[in-house]
């Protein structure tokens, strides 16, 4: 058996996987996160500590599976999380997450001091959310903290070194700090002294199947494991998450619908150049690369929309009308930058819209216009990636938009591509999983262990009709970024 564990940014959840790729039980622990000013969001390091600790023993025990069973175990983190620690391996402030948006004058900084040289090296453009914009946020605003640095860290990666006493950050989540060679897998000297950060400060890089040591004593005695357990590096979110969906192989392409919305493309091109509009980070697979387009408010809007206008009736009866509204809405169209955007736009500020609203409307007609927005921005991301050479004609579906049977035909309709349902998703845990499993040694490759682990449930093939109708639609969906963004 492996173990595979997801660090999220709500809770930890360990899955215990055996050799088919079969969940044998799971485990979540939950923690919090704090935001003590706006736009800060932040969280304490030991509670990760605590609650992977926790999870793994309950999962231990809810299994009843032998120590001596487990071959290895793996993480998948949450992205671009800053945790800087001292000689000692203390702590030396909050961890600073993936969504805290304090860094815009570091974002500009970045940008200025950098020019071009930025999508050169690290491949992707200064967002308030990666690594770097928050180590210069400390060295302008706690500069006797950033002196007291011995090691910066991602958020799996402290755990890691808390389990192991080892430190090391691996290729996929050391993409998302702006301070990696994308292409050469180095810590770039050339970033690293244009803010004066000294190269000592970067942890070892790793490939996210390489091994780390094992669990240290103490820790294998309360997570119940054992301390020949082997510990394998891991990779960020949206490269497990890939692995899990099995995106290992030119033009493989991913939906994840959660809270955001992920379009992610497997890719080996290193050069690979698209000005910065999509992410470009190394994947978890050796030498193989990914390219990503977000949009912020997916699973979000729908949620706004829900609890805003429809409190009263679950997902299921607020969904369950919008197969008898046709194809546009009838005319509605909404666009769900209701906490700004990303992919295309990348802007904080513009916000969303209902727009065509006419009194023969119903709530159904609402809800399906949210489903339609959101897809249609997901379409964004896939265009650029089909403006790259690409050509889609098959996305794995996975997230809460893999759940509702409109919702999946309405992606192959919108994205023109056939979306393939998996049969039991375990996200990224699953991809965590798998890094262990090819690190211990089961199989010849990642694409190996997929085809054992990974398994199909069905697939939705576009309806040309609504097909043509919402190519139509999406170009008047694009208009509206341009029409409204001076309203904000
Ligand atoms: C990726 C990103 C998020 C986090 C969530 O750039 O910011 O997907 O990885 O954990």
């Amino acid at each position: 058996y492996v173990i595979g564990i997801d660090l999220g940014t709500s809770a930890v959840k360990s899955v215990l996987v055996d050799q088919k790729g079969t969940v044998i039980g799971e485990h979540s622990e939950a923690y919090p996160l704090s935001r003590p000013q706006p736009g800060w969001s932040e969280q304490n390091p030991e509670d990760w500590v605590k609650g992977t600790l926790t999870s793994l023993r309950r999962l231990m025990e809810g299994t009843g599976i032998e120590a001596s069973m487990i071959d290895g175990i793996s993480f998948s983190g949450q992205m671009h999380g800053l945790v800087l620690v001292d000689s000692e391996g203390t702590v030396l402030r909050p961890a600073m997450l993936w969504n805290d948006t304090r860094t815009t004058a570091q974002c500009r900084r970045i940008e200025s001091t950098l020019g071009p040289k930025l999508l050169e090296i690290a491949r992707n453009r200064a967002l308030e959310g990666f690594t770097l914009p928050k180590i210069l946020w400390v060295q302008e605003n706690e500069p006797e903290l950033l002196s007291q640095a011995y090691q910066f860290l991602l958020p799996k990666d402290y755990v890691r070194y808390r389990l192991t006493g080892d430190y090391a950050m691996d290729y996929s989540d050391a993409a998302g700090t702006l301070l990696l060679d994308v292409g050469s897998k180095q810590w770039s000297a050339e970033i690293a002294a244009a803010f004066n950060l000294p190269i000592s400060l970067f942890p070892r890089l790793v490939e996210s199947f390489e091994s780390t040591g094992t669990l240290l004593p103490e820790i294998a005695e309360v997570s119940g494991l054992l301390p020949t357990t082997q510990v394998f590096a891991g990779g960020a979110d949206n490269a497990c998450g890939a692995l899990g969906a099995g995106i290992l192989g030119e033009g493989r392409t991913m939906c994840s619908i959660g809270t955001s919305g992920v379009v992610l493309s497997y890719e080996t091109n290193k050069d690979l150049n698209l000005e910065g509009k999509v992410h470009f980070f190394n994947h978890g697979e050796k030498d193989a690369y990914y390219i990503m387009g977000v949009t912020l408010a997916a699973g979000h809007s729908l949620n706004w929309f829900k609890e805003t206008f429809a409190a009263d009736k679950s997902f299921d009866e607020l969904l369950n009308g919008v197969d008898s509204i046709p194809a546009g809405s009838a005319g509605l169209l909404f666009t769900p930058y209701i906490v700004g955007e990303r992919t295309p736009h990348p802007d904080a500020d513009i916000r969303g819209s209902f727009i065509g609203m006419d009194s023969g409307h119903t709530q159904s007609h609402f809800a399906r216009a949210v489903l339609e927005g959101i897809t249609f921005s997901l379409r964004e991301s896939i265009e650029i990636v089909r403006e790259s050479g690409k050509e889609i004609t098959e996305i794995v579906a996975i997230g809460g938009g893999a759940k509702n049977e409109a919702w999946l035909q309405m992606q192959a309709d919108i994205f023109n591509a056939s979306i393939v349902k998996l049969e039991s998703e375990q996200g990224p845990a699953m991809g965590a999983a798998m890094l262990a499993a090819y690190g211990s040694g089961w199989f010849s490759s990642l694409g190996e262990c997929a085809d054992a682990f990974i398994r199909q449930a069905g697939r939705y093939t576009p309806n040309p009709e609504q097909a043509t109708l919402y190519n139509e639609l999406f170009s008047l969906y694009q208009e509206v970024y341009g029409a409204t963004r001076e309203l904000n």
